[in-house]
């Protein structure tokens, strides 16, 4: 154990003790009930098992590793240590608070849900989930709390009590008073009969306004990086956003929500009722709205999206794959009767990616199912896939554009099809209003029925679309507005896995740069980066952690404009308004 370990332990250890004397003067535990951990690094410092906590002393507290092997511990380890360990093993969390207290506990017993009932549950991460009874101690009650905290910092445990976490101790112990407090003030709102409790938009309204007015973080710190979180592996990985740092601010995708089921190597499809072999199978969120959705969630936006999905197991997976990454789900509209546009993508040993396409609900999105209130606030649109919306293209599209641009919003456009002249025709309106249009190539030329892409970027720029960014696959892209030369910026090379959603990084990456203030020829570099990390993993998921990653990659081949993305960045993202 490092010196610098052992010095965090010991401050972990007093304030476990200092915590758990609340626990019971706070009324959220009684005797030895409950627990609280800390993780310093790998190791987690935690309560020991059945020691009163007027008695308890720092020297008492366990440490364990990440793995649960005791590293110190004079007393036995609380019961509830593989519980903690689960959790820090998904989640962000620094520290986890286990409480046995009353309200939560008599809420368990008759509900599922602690509903939004006041706007304060937007520090929790919205309605907090009851996980059903498993015996205490047991591995099903580590796994059950881990699902009921999934986006979520605090969870109720079916007739046993709460557990919450926090970016330390603190903040995880305040997380717990306020569950007991809102489960108290749901029981006296019952008893004037149903209450009347905030919808999830509301709730995301006041994560982003706390966030914007940087709640829970002390105006001396707020720009210290020092004091930035640890980045788990996981939280790294895009898990447990909710709310927390979210640098980008609100952002909505609307379109394309397709699931891909990609497998890799594939050859060739055996002939009659033969099989093969593969290394993996994968199913994905991808489509050029949810796609980009996923990939601008983990680059730090507060995603709302916007489409239509089936009735069925697909869109089950892909609403659930969404809101993991925090992204807010409410604008997907369910078709009954329709299946979800689904892709099987056999990937070659080379990357390529041949694709067998049911087009599905996504076409059937009409006006009447966007809520265009939802748009305001929002920093930037992204309309993925105009040309496979069917009806909606003519009015509807351009209601929801306007009240993005209303908003002040940037609005972005990019394709899903191949691209005629026709479906150029009924897309023109929409590119006129945009601010950018990010096609491919083949599309770009196939849309505008050009030959030279510098002639159908000027048949773009001349019907009023600000600015256009054409993707070229391994050779990166060109950024072309009006009055100037279009700029080639070259693609990073990469080990390439699989290209699918390529194109979706790239939109996530540009989009990024913009909203943080960036030439465009830097957000187009820092889309190039994301589309080739994109590459590097199967599927349109694949290969972007975070935007701190992201430049860090980029400064790999391009320091300079890294930097510069970097200063206007900020440091990497603090705790949100987890107060
Ligand atoms: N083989 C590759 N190597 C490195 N970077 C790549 C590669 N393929 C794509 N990229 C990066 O990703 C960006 C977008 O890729 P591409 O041009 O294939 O988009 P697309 O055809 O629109 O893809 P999608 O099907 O996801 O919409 C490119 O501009 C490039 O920067
Ligand atoms: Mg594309």
């Amino acid at each position: 154990m490092y010196r610098r370990d052992a010095a965090e332990l010991n401050v972990a250890r007093e304030q476990l003790v200092a915590y758990s004397a609340r626990l019971v003067a706070d009324g959220l535990a009684v005797g030895s009930a409950g627990n609280l951990s800390a993780r310093c690094g790998d190791f987690v410092a935690i309560t020991p098992s059945g020691i009163d906590y007027g008695e308890l002393t720092p020297e008492d507290i366990a440490v364990v590793g990440l793995d649960g092997a005791e590293v110190d511990a004079p007393e036995v380890p609380s019961t509830e240590t593989p519980m903690h360990l689960a959790i820090y093993a998904a989640t962000s969390a620094a520290a986890i608070v286990h409480t046995h207290s009353p309200e939560v506990i008599a809420l368990s017993a008759s509900r599922d849900e602690l509903p939004a009932i006041h706007y304060a549950i937007a520090a929790l991460g919205g309605p907090v989930r009851v996980a059903p009874y498993v015996r205490f101690g047991s591995a099903g009650l580590a796994d059950a709390a881990r699902h009921a905290l999934s986006d979520r910092r605090a969870a109720i445990l079916r007739n046993h009590g709460a557990i919450c976490y926090g970016r330390d101790l603190r903040a995880a112990y305040g997380n717990a008073l306020l569950l007991e407090w809102l489960a108290r003030v749901y029981r006296i709102a019952l008893s004037y009969g149903e209450p009347r409790t905030l919808t999830e938009a509301q709730v995301a309204e006041v994560s982003a306004e706390a966030r914007r007015r940087g709640y829970g973080t002390r105006r001396a710190t707020r720009s210290a990086a020092s004091r930035a979180p640890q980045r788990t592996a996981d939280n790294a990985s895009g898990r447990d956003t909710g709310g927390a740092g979210k640098p980008l601010g609100r952002v909505a995708v609307l379109g394309a929500h397709i699931v891909d089921v990609l497998g890799r190597p594939v050859e060739s499809i055996p002939p009659g009722q033969g099989s093969a072999r593969l290394t993996e199978i994968r199913a994905t969120v991808a489509g050029t709205a949810a796609g980009t959705a996923v990939d601008l969630a983990k680059l730090g936006a507060q995603v709302t999206a916007f489409g239509a999905i089936g009735d069925d197991m697909l869109a089950d997976l892909l609403v659930g794959q969404m809101r993991r990454h925090g992204i807010d789900t409410t604008g997907l509209v369910r078709k009954p009767g329709a299946q979800t546009s689904a892709t099987m993508l056999p990937i070659r040993p080379n990357g390529e990616r041949p694709a067998l396409h049911v087009p599905g609900a996504t076409a059937l999105l009409d006006r009447d199912d966007l809520d265009l209130a939802a748009l305001s606030g929002v920093r930037a649109l992204l309309v993925g896939a105009p040309d496979a919306l069917g009806g909606l293209v003519g009015d509807g599209l351009a209601d929801a554009v306007a009240a993005a641009k209303a908003a002040g919003a940037l609005v972005v456009v990019d394709v899903l099809r191949p691209g005629s002249t026709r479906a150029f025709d009924r897309i023109a309106p929409l590119l006129a209003q945009a601010d950018w249009f990010a096609p491919n190539a083949d599309q770009l030329l196939a849309l505008t029925g050009e030959k030279e892409l510098a002639a159908a970027i000027d048949r773009v720029l001349s019907s009023g679309t600000g600015a256009v960014a054409v993707t070229l696959g391994a050779d990166g892209a060109l950024v072309a507005s009006r009055g100037s030369e279009p700029e080639h910026v070259p693609a990073i090379a990469v080990d390439v896995v699989d290209t699918t959603g390529c194109g979706d990084g790239f939109n996530a990456g540009l989009i990024a740069g913009l909203l943080l203030g960036a030439s465009p020829v830097d957000a187009a570099r820092l889309g190039v980066a994301c589309g080739a990390l994109v590459a590097t993993g199967l599927g349109s998921d694949a290969g972007i952690a975070d935007l701190d990653h992201a430049l860090s990659f980029l400064a790999q081949t391009s320091p300079g404009p890294a930097a510069r993305l970097r200063a206007l960045a900020g440091p990497p993202a603090a705790a949100g308004i987890d107060h």
